[in-house]
């Protein structure tokens, strides 16, 4: 169990180190880049679209936290976990030029979208629930992480694009534990964590699924047999989403729960390393980024 103000037993020494993502993306890249797959591609498409202002979110709340962290092991965790951070908002913004290029309109759904959350509802959030709305993101990245990487859901994507989303969820295995753990170390921490989880969650799908079914929409896909018929699998038959979906919110919500019970750093590893080869480097190092 954590104890206020320690990093907890499973978190320690865990290399939580930057990388630049440096592939470009081509303005000819296939519209339906995820394998063919409508459903995938715009489910992910609003990811992309979701990912700087998310980031930046949680980049703000934890240096709002940082000065009040005494703990040294913890301040170097945090700081290595926003050098990562950062570098994924940069990644995703690149990729917005390629769909503006595709013919997609974005800016009517990501500006009124940051303009609720990060202009009307942060500023009114305590830094305590924002810290806890922060560490239930970072829960659903990692299992998102856990399923795309263990289940090889970009296998058949666009090169580039499945670069970028494998480096994404590798890190975000790798750092999973960070929030949770600066959760852990304020009063109130379970209740905190009910509460950031209650908003989260509803809020978080809701907008993955109001983003996805505008990109089909602008795509003319979204009545079409073959879209909803990839949804089904992806939710309930091949990929079986719905259920593990339902598994990873709930195993959140138990008293006892820690990131690391489920130790999937080896996924992250397998695509750091796919994704670093020589031949076709998609990533770069970022100096001191280990450095607090
Ligand atoms: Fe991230
Ligand atoms: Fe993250």
């Amino acid at each position: 169990m954590a104890s206020p103000g320690n990093t907890h037993i499973g978190s320690e020494n865990r290399a939580i180190p930057a990388r630049r993502f440096t592939a470009r993306f081509s303005e000819t890249t296939p519209r339906h880049w995820c394998g063919g797959d409508p459903f995938l591609t715009h489910f992910l498409n609003a990811y992309t679209l979701l990912v700087p202002g998310n980031e930046g979110y949680y980049i703000r709340t934890l240096k709002l936290r940082m000065p009040r962290i005494s703990d040294p092991a913890m301040r170097v965790m945090v700081a290595q976990f926003l050098l990562q951070e950062g570098q994924h908002g940069a990644g995703h913004h690149r990729c917005w030029r390629m769909l503006e290029a595709q013919g997609y309109q974005i800016a009517g759904f990501h500006k009124p979208v940051d303009y609720f959350l990060y202009r009307i509802l942060e500023p009114i959030t305590p830094l305590p629930l924002r810290i806890a709305m922060v560490s239930c993101v970072e829960h659903v990245n990692a299992y998102m992480a856990h399923e795309f990487l263990g289940q090889r859901l970009l296998r058949d994507a666009t090169p580039e694009l499945q670069a970028l989303f494998e480096w994404h969820f590798a890190e975000e295995i790798e750092h999973k534990h960070v929030v949770f753990d600066v959760l852990n170390s304020l009063p109130g921490r379970y209740a905190l964590r009910l509460t950031g989880a209650v908003l989260v969650l509803p809020l978080f799908y809701l907008l993955m699924g109001a983003g996805a079914l505008r990109f089909l929409h602008q795509d003319r896909s979204l009545w079409r047999r073959n879209t909803w018929s990839r949804v089904r699998q992806h939710l309930f038959s091949r990929d079986h989403m719905f259920r593990r979906t339902l598994k990873h919110a709930f195993n959140y919500l138990r008293p006892g729960f820690h990131p690391w019970e489920l130790d999937d750093s080896a996924l992250a590893r397998e695509a750091i390393e796919r994704h670093s080869l020589p031949e076709h480097p998609a990533l770069r190092p970022l100096p001191h980024s280990r450095a607090a």
